[in-house]
């Protein structure tokens, strides 16, 4: 039970699917620690998925949210406050939202429905904290540029690698060094599928089934094993940690879908492992970006993430060598990543 006193944050949850539903989960299971920890009582004033949208400034309900989502129905049937077919703008612009949650799908096309949502939120002074990679791939500077005119935080420690401090790491805790390089296993789906392959012999279409079945491969796996996943997460790295002005095109990009077990094979033979590596290589006063399978010697710390990690390793002028992991089995880490988020955007930090 929240106490009195508590700082009220009315939030909006742009979509509900695997990552959305989970926080909105943590909103309800995290209250009590919300409110000792940090005087904060996050009340859900609203939330979207592709049916449409529920809306109450009182507050809904946030496991019966999750409990509908989990029975495979749209929020729009909530009762009263359901509003079936309503944009997702359309419900943030009636919400009294004060930060708005955005987990809608990765679109690297055109960044919809989430970046409209998000250039709505800061238009309105709204601070916002997001997993989606479009928008930030597709209009990192712009939305930057809003939000410090908006005086509005835009938070996405989620968006690279889920709940790996990637970001974090970079932006904070490297302050004052330069970086020489970032490795990235930034994406689960094709670390899970390529240690497959190599320890179990599976198939690559075997694995990649189950990287589905558990929630951690996009809807659209072609992201994934295409390598586009792991590039979105480093042109996200290029512009906020490295401060290089980055987009799609200027990352070299090849997948793991050509890949033979008879490679992985010969790789392992040899002691070393393959791994789908982001890497951002300084040379001069410029990053080359890439992102490749990559055959890394055992005792590289990115060669021993076990399927379900992923991990980070940045190479500094005066920081020395800083390594990260996670073990990410579902996308509760990236819900609890976008939370990390709303406590640091309502703590001022
Ligand atoms: N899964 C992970 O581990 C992970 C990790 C890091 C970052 N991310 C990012 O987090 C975001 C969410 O991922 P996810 O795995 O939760 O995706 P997801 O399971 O596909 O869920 C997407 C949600 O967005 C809703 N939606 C789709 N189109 C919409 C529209 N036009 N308007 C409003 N809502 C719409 C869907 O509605 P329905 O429920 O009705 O289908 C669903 O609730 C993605 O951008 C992803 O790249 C995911």
């Amino acid at each position: 039970m929240a106490s009195q006193g508590n700082r009220v944050i009315r939030v909006f949850v742009a979509g509900l699917g695997a990552v959305g539903r989970r926080f909105v989960g943590l909103m309800a299971r995290q209250e009590a620690l919300l409110a000792a920890r940090y005087g904060l009582r996050l009340v859900l004033v609203g939330a979207a998925d592709s049916s449409g949208a529920a809306v109450d400034p009182e507050g809904l309900d946030p496991l019966r949210v999750v409990a509908m989502k989990e029975a495979r129905q749209g929020v729009s049937a909530y009762p009263a406050a359901g509003r079936p077919g309503m944009h997702v703008r359309d419900a943030l612009a009636a919400s009294p939202a004060g930060l708005l949650v955005e987990a809608t799908p990765t679109n690297l096309r055109d960044g919809q429905p989430g970046l409209d949502c998000i250039r709505d939120a800061l238009a309105r002074h709204i601070p916002v904290v997001t997993a989606s990679k479009g928008p930030l791939v597709l209009a990192y500077r712009e939305l930057v540029a809003a939000a410090e005119r908006a005086g509005a935080r835009l938070a996405f420690s989620g968006a690279v690698a889920g709940g790996l401090p990637t970001v974090n790491i970079g932006r904070r805790d490297l302050a004052g060094s330069t970086v020489l390089r970032v490795e990235g296993v930034f994406n689960s789906t094709t670390n899970y599928i390529l240690t497959s392959m190599a320890e179990a012999g599976t198939s690559f279409a075997e694995a990649l089934a189950e990287a589905q079945r558990r929630g951690i491969a996009e809807a659209d796996p072609t992201l994934d094993v295409d390598g586009l996943d792991a590039a979105a997460k480093l042109v996200i790295v290029a512009n906020s940690v490295l401060a290089r002005p980055a987009v799609l095109g200027d990352v070299e990009i090849e997948g793991i879908r050509n890949v033979t077990p008879e490679q992985v094979a010969a790789v392992r033979r040899e002691g070393r492992v393959l791994k789908l590596l982001a890497l951002a290589e300084r040379a001069g006063e410029e990053y080359r970006l890439s992102v490749r399978p990559t055959a890394l010697e055992a005792e590289h710390p990115l060669a021993r993430l076990r399927p379900w990690e992923m991990g980070v390793r940045y190479v500094t002028d005066t920081m020395g060598v800083i390594y990260a992991a996670i073990d990410e089995p579902d996308p509760l880490p990236t819900a609890a990543a976008l939370l990390r988020d709303v406590i640091d955007v309502c703590a001022g930090r």
